[in-house]
């Protein structure tokens, strides 16, 4: 069987080919303004990797911020199910998923068959996100993908007290003019996006093993802090973008065998 999982994030659009228990293909592509556009883009470079169809498809499933915007999907599941699948494909003995986004974090506990034990979500506010490290990243004059490798040559502590993305912006600001190095500062933030997340599992069993997807797992930076912070082994798949995706191919098939 052959199916599609879309996953509509605020940032990106994301698209995951699944044939049988194997991915076949996948995509993930800026978002932009339109939602259905930009579904359709992820699902096509999805199929063109798979050198499959549309009409191959058994079932497409979407998921997402943006998942009621994908006419092509026959079927929508939340991102908290289909999080909770794709870990478990990728790695059957994570006890935990977080997921750090462009625009929100969630943290998801599962039982030894993959299943939503419990969950916290943090969508209010841009603190502890990609896009709170957005901010920073231009503040200190870093290219994203250079966050993670700069934050882990630190040396000192520096404390951020202020999690709201616009006062820590100011106080990145204030500290760069005292002098302060940058992998000090970013290492920091680092830091405190941690202590939110492990206040954000609190209350929730962790397990041994502890998932990392969402586009900030490429940091890693954030990845080490979590680690330290959490005393769980942290694993982070080849590709964290596509989670959800995954997930969503996944419940697509499990519609179709009900
Ligand atoms: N190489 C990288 N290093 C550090 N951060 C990265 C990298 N690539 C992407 N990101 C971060 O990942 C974020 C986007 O993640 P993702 O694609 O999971 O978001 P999304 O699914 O669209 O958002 P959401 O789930 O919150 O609706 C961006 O904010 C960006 O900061
Ligand atoms: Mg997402």
């Amino acid at each position: 069987m052959i199916t599609a999982g879309v996953d509509i994030g605020s940032l990106t659009a994301k698209a995951v080919i699944l044939r049988d228990k194997e991915i076949a293909g996948y995509a993930v592509i800026p978002g932009g303004a339109d939602v259905t556009a930009a579904a359709g883009r992820a699902l096509g470079q999805a199929l063109e990797k798979a050198g499959l169809r549309q009409e191959d498809l058994t079932a497409i499933v979407a998921t997402g911020y943006g998942r009621e915007k994908v006419p092509m999907a026959g079927k929508t599941v939340t991102e908290i199910t289909c999080d909770a699948r794709g870990t478990h494909y990728l790695f059957p003995e994570a006890g935990m998923i977080i997921d750090i986004g462009g625009q929100d974090s969630k943290v998801i506990s599962l039982d030894a068959e993959g299943r939503v034990l419990d969950f916290t979500m943090n969508d209010k506010c841009a603190a502890g996100t990609g896009r709170f490290l957005e901010v920073m990243a231009r503040a200190l004059e870093i290219e994203l993908d250079q966050l993670g490798p700069v934050s882990l040559k630190h040396r000192k502590t520096v404390v951020i007290s202020s999690m709201c993305t616009v006062f820590a912006e100011s106080e990145v600001v204030s500290l760069i003019a005292e002098g302060y190095a940058r992998e000090d500062i970013l290492n920091g933030l680092h830091q405190a996006i941690a202590s939110r997340i492990a206040a954000m599992a609190q209350g929730q069993r962790v397990g041994k093993v502890i998932m990392v997807g969402g586009g900030v797992a490429k940091n890693t930076g954030v990845v080490k802090a979590l680690e330290d912070r959490l005393k769980a082994k942290v694993k982070v798949p080849p590709e964290p973008q596509i989670v959800a995706a995954l997930g969503a191919a996944i419940c697509a098939q499990e519609i179709v065998n009900r």
